[in-house]
C-alpha cells in the first residue's frame, strides 16, 4: 500500500493554484463513504464563487475543480452530491458544456456526479443547495447574541461537505482551495482560509487556503462578527457583545501553540484563529483549519474548559496535518487529538490537571464500553464500517479515550523521549497526508516494538474490544477528593471552578433525594448555572422528579443545540415518567428549528 502510495505521489497541481505547484500524494485506499475514485482522477484545487441568500436560505455559485489524471484511462471524474441542484457543467478553460451524470441518491452517501474530463482537466459547476442541506445550520436572529442579524454556519464532517460543494468528500483526498463569497452587506464571512481582520464594506470577500486539505475541513460563516488580536498569530472572532470575553477566555492559547511546537514541530497553518458560534452550534468545537469552530459554551469565565481549545489547536497537527485515510480510521484523528490535548494541558497547567481529564476519560470509555459485548466491533479502534452505516456510528469514547489510553500505554511503555520523538517523526514524515490503522501499526512495529524490548501486542488494542490490561490506570488525587464529597452528600466549599463542579456532579449517586439537591441548589444557585453545569444538573432533578425544574429545563434546550450537552438532558427526560416525556416532546417540538440538521436527527430519534 505504502510503496504504491509513493509511486503515485505525483498530482500536480495547475489551474489558479499553480503559483505554488505541490505534488499531492493519491489517497492509500478506497473509501467506502465516498462515490469518488480518486485513483484514477483526483481533484487538487477548488475556486469557488458563492452568493449566500437568507431569504431564502440558499447558497448559489460555480465550484471549479482542477484535476489531476492519475490513471491515463480515466474518461470522466466522479464526485459527491447530497441535495444539491446541479444548474450546469463546463469547460473552465473553454466555457462549453461537459456530459455529466447525476446519479440516483444512495442512502448515506447521497447521489454520484460523473463528469466527461475535458482537455484541460478543470471542471465548473454552476449549482444551488435547498435550505435542509444538512451542513448548513441558518440562524434567526433571536438564536444570536446579538438579536439584530442572521447567521449562517457549516459543519462539514463527517460527510457533510457534499451537501453545500459538490467534490470528493473523503479525507484521502487533499486540495488548496481560493474562494469569493458574497455575502448582504453589514455581514461577515469567515473561512477556513486567510480570513480577513476588518468587513468588507461591500459584502465580497476573499479567502486563500495554500495548505491542501481534505474535504471535511471546508467551512464558512456568515454574520455579525468583530475581531479581536490574543497573540502575534492568534485571535478570536465572535458576535460584537462577546468578543472581549473571548479573548480573555482563550488569552492561554499562544502558550498552548508553543506548548505544541516543542512537542510535535512547527505549527504549519500560518495563524490560529478562533470564531465563537450561537450556542446551537452543534459541536464543543470544530478543527476547521487556521479557523476553529467554538461553541460559546466553552466561556466559563474561569478558563475552567479551554482544554477544549487545547484539542482543537491539537488537530493542528494529528487530523488536519495527518488525516485519517477514511472514517474507519477515526481514531488516528481523535484519539492522537485527545491524547495531544492532554500533553498540552500538562504542559500548561501541571500533571495534576491532565490526570483529572484521564481519569475522567476512562470513566466515560468503561461506562460506554458496559453498554456493549466485548466483540461488538464498534468497540475496536480498527473499524469496518461499511457504505450502508453512518461514518459517525462508532462509539465516540473508542476512538477519543480507548485512542488515546493506547498512545498513553505506548508513552509508558517506551518511555516519553522514545515516544514523542516516534511522534513527532510521523508528523514529519506523512504532514498533509492521509493514512490508516495498518500503516500506524506497521510504523509502530517498526519503530518502537523491533527496537525496544516490551512484551506486549498492539493489534488488541486495534482489533478486539475492551481495554487491554498493559497500562497503570489513570487516577487524580483530585478527582477521588471531589467525588468523595459527592457520594457522602458533603456540600462543597464556595468558589469552585465549572470543571469541579462537573466533576462533583457527575459522582453524584442516582439515588440522591430532591431534598438534598434542593439543599445544593439553595447553597450555590446550579440551576442558574451555566451550560456545561445544567447538562450534568439537569438530569439529577429530572431523575429526583423535582417539577419546579420545568422551565429552566424548557430554557436549556431551547438555547443549547451541542449534541452532546442536549442528549444527556432528553435522554433522562424520555427515561422519566409521562410528564418528562411529555416535555422532552413538546420543548422538541418548539425548539427543533434552533437545533443543526444533525441535532435535530438525532434528537428527533430519541423523543419519539
Ligand atoms: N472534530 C471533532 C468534532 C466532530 C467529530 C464533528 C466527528 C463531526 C464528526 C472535534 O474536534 C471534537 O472532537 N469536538 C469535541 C471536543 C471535545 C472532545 C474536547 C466536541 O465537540 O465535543
Ligand atoms: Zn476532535
Amino acid at each position: 500500500m505504502r510503496l504504491a502510495a509513493v509511486a503515485l505521489a505525483l498530482g500536480i497541481l495547475g489551474c489558479k493554484g499553480s503559483s505554488r505547484p505541490q505534488p499531492v500524494p493519491a489517497p492509500i485506499k478506497h473509501d467506502p463513504h465516498s462515490h469518488a475514485r480518486p485513483m484514477r482522477v483526483a481533484v487538487t484545487h477548488l475556486s469557488l464563487d458563492l452568493h449566500v441568500d437568507f431569504t431564502p436560505r440558499m447558497l448559489t455559485g460555480t465550484a471549479k475543480l482542477q484535476l489531476a489524471r492519475r490513471d491515463p484511462s480515466a474518461t470522466e471524474v466522479v464526485l459527491d452530491t447530497d441535495t444539491l441542484t446541479i444548474d450546469k457543467v463546463t469547460s473552465c478553460a473553454t466555457g462549453a458544456p461537459l456530459a455529466h451524470r447525476v446519479a440516483p441518491p444512495v442512502k448515506v452517501l447521497g447521489r454520484a456526479l460523473s463528469i466527461a474530463l475535458p482537455a484541460d482537466n478543470c471542471v465548473a459547476i454552476t449549482y444551488r443547495t435547498p435550505p435542509e442541506a444538512r451542513a448548513l445550520l441558518w440562524v434567526e436572529p433571536a438564536g444570536t447574541f446579538g438579536k439584530q442579524h442572521p447567521m449562517l454556519f457549516t459543519q462539514s464532517q463527517a460527510i457533510l461537505a457534499r451537501t453545500w460543494i459538490p467534490l470528493q468528500d473523503t479525507p484521502g483526498v487533499r486540495f488548496t482551495y481560493d474562494a469569493t463569497v458574497h455575502v448582504p452587506p453589514g455581514q461577515w464571512a469567515l473561512m477556513s482560509a486567510e480570513n480577513p481582520q476588518a468587513i468588507a464594506p461591500d459584502g465580497v470577500f476573499r479567502f486563500e487556503m495554500k495548505q491542501p486539505i481534505p474535504s471535511y475541513l471546508m467551512a464558512l460563516a456568515v454574520g455579525d462578527f468583530a475581531f479581536r488580536s490574543i497573540g502575534p498569530r492568534t485571535g478570536v472572532y465572535a458576535e460584537p457583545g462577546m468578543v472581549d470575553a473571548a479573548a480573555a477566555e482563550f488569552d492561554e492559547v499562544e502558550a498552548m501553540m508553543k506548548a505544541a511546537e516543542e512537542l510535535y514541530g512547527p505549527y504549519r497553518w500560518g495563524r490560529y484563529d478562533m470564531l465563537v458560534l450561537p450556542p446551537s452550534f452543534p459541536y464543543g468545537g470544530m478543527e476547521n483549519p487556521r479557523l476553529t469552530f467554538l461553541t460559546p459554551t466553552v466561556i466559563a469565565g474561569d478558563r475552567s474548559l479551554v482544554g477544549l481549545i487545547a484539542h482543537e489547536l491539537a488537530h493542528s497537527w494529528s487530523g488536519n496535518l495527518v488525516t485519517n485515510a477514511t472514517w474507519n480510521d477515526f481514531w488516528l484523528n481523535e484519539g492522537f487529538t485527545t491524547y495531544v490535548e492532554r500533553r498540552l494541558m500538562e504542559k500548561l497547567r501541571g500533571k495534576e490537571y491532565a490526570d483529572i481529564d484521564w481519569a475522567l476519560g476512562i470513566h466515560d470509555l468503561r461506562k460506554a464500553l458496559a453498554d456493549h459485548s466485548p466483540t461488538d466491533p464498534k468497540t475496536f479502534l480498527a473499524l469496518k464500517l461499511g457504505p450502508d452505516a453512518e461514518p459517525d456510528e462508532g462509539l465516540g469514547s473508542v476512538a477519543y479515550e480507548k485512542g488515546a489510553l493506547l498512545l498513553r500505554a505506548l508513552e509508558l511503555a517506551f518511555g516519553r523521549e522514545v515516544f514523542d520523538a516516534f511522534l513527532r517523526r510521523r508528523f514529519d514524515r506523512l504532514a498533509f497526508q492521509s493514512t490508516d490503522t495498518e500503516t500506524f501499526e506497521a510504523d509502530a512495529n517498526a519503530e518502537l516494538f523491533a527496537k525496544h524490548a516490551v512484551n506486549w501486542k498492539l493489534a488488541p488494542w486495534l482489533h478486539e474490544g475492551g481495554i487491554p490490561a498493559t497500562q497503570p490506570e489513570p487516577t487524580s488525587k483530585r478527582v477521588v477528593e471531589i467525588q468523595a464529597l459527592a457520594t457522602s452528600g458533603t456540600l462543597p466549599p464556595a468558589g469552585w471552578t465549572t470543571l469541579e463542579w462537573v466533576i462533583y456532579l457527575r459522582a453524584i449517586p442516582a439515588t440522591v433525594t430532591a431534598a438534598s439537591l434542593d439543599s445544593l441548589d439553595a447553597a450555590f444557585k446550579l440551576t442558574s448555572g451555566n451550560a456545561e453545569i445544567l447538562m450534568h444538573w439537569l438530569p439529577l432533578l429530572i431523575r429526583a422528579d423535582v417539577q419546579r425544574a420545568e422551565p429552566a429545563i424548557r430554557t436549556y434546550l431551547s438555547t443549547v443545540g451541542r449534541r452532546r450537552m442536549v442528549t444527556p438532558v432528553y435522554k433522562a427526560l424520555m427515561a422519566g415518567n409521562d410528564r418528562w416525556k411529555a416535555l422532552a416532546r413538546s420543548t422538541y417540538a418548539a425548539a427543533k428549528d434552533v437545533y443543526h440538521p444533525l441535532v435535530r436527527e438525532a434528537i428527533g430519534e430519541l423523543v419519539k
